[in-house]
């Protein structure tokens, strides 16, 4: 008989490049106490910029809410101009980093292989990597989603440990745009992106114009197991919502 794989559901919101340290304060003195009854079958994590990182480390202590950066480089230290390490992280109880979003693929260059130090770097400091993955809508349009997708998750997932790794996945044209990706394509795509990396355990999240009216079916699909949320993540009492998702 095989043992029940249980995925715990990652509920992440990924503020990007909003929030000063004030902002991020109030924005916390009104969502706590939102979620203060949130079920423990979830995990909530919230990915401010880093200058917000302190401020929210010393606030979420006895919350359920976990803290997540939105990158993390793979040397500790040395001459890297603009990058995060994650020694500065765990030092601020930092437990996830974003890799791989289509943003710094996009305006960086980002590749594939920076991508999979990233995450192999964070797991060598227990950090959880969200490893994001998506294809434009011109690759969709040429039928070159799966491929794509195909890629960045076998590029990206090399060397790591899956027990201790998340994917997102997030189509680039569902980003920001409102146009959320179908739940049913989405958990197609999530269930193609497990029979690649090859682990039923993995959790696999679905990003893009997630968003209050539109989470409990997509939490209610069988492959996605968790979003991560731009835009409404950055509204206290909307993302609160998509934390509280209801599955019928
Ligand atoms: P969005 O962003 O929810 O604003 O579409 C998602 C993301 O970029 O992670």
């Amino acid at each position: 008989m095989s043992a029940l794989i249980v995925r715990k559901p990652v509920i992440a919101g990924n503020w990007k490049m909003n929030m000063t340290c004030s902002q991020a304060q109030r924005y916390m003195s009104e969502f706590l106490p939102l979620i203060s009854d949130v079920p423990h079958d979830r995990n909530i994590v919230l990915a401010p910029p880093f200058t917000a990182l302190s401020t929210l480390s010393a606030l979420i202590d006895n919350s359920s809410v976990q803290l997540s950066s939105q990158n993390v480089h793979w040397e500790d230290s040395g001459a890297f101009t603009a990058e995060i390490s994650p020694m500065m992280l765990i030092e601020h109880k930092v437990q996830y980093a974003i890799v791989g979003h289509s943003e710094p693929r996009k305006y960086f260059s980002e590749s594939d292989e920076q991508i999979n130090l990233r995450a192999i770097s964070a797991q060598s400091h227990g950090l959880i990597p969200i490893v994001c993955v998506g294809e434009s809508f011109e690759q969709r349009e040429r039928g070159e989603a799966e491929r794509v997708i195909r890629r960045q998750v076998e590029q990206g997932l090399e060397n790591t440990n899956l027990q201790k790794l998340i994917i997102a996945y997030e189509p680039i044209w569902a980003i920001g745009t409102g146009k959320t990706c179908e739940a049913k394509e989405a958990n197609r795509i999530c269930s193609l992106i497990r029979k690649w990396a090859g682990s039923n355990e993995l959790i696999i999240q679905y990003g893009g114009s997630v968003k209050p009216a539109n989470i409990d079916e997509i939490m209610s699909m069988s492959d996605i197991d968790g979003v991560l949320v731009g835009g409404a993540s950055l509204e206290a009492e909307g993302f609160a919502r998509i934390a509280n998702y209801q599955i019928e």
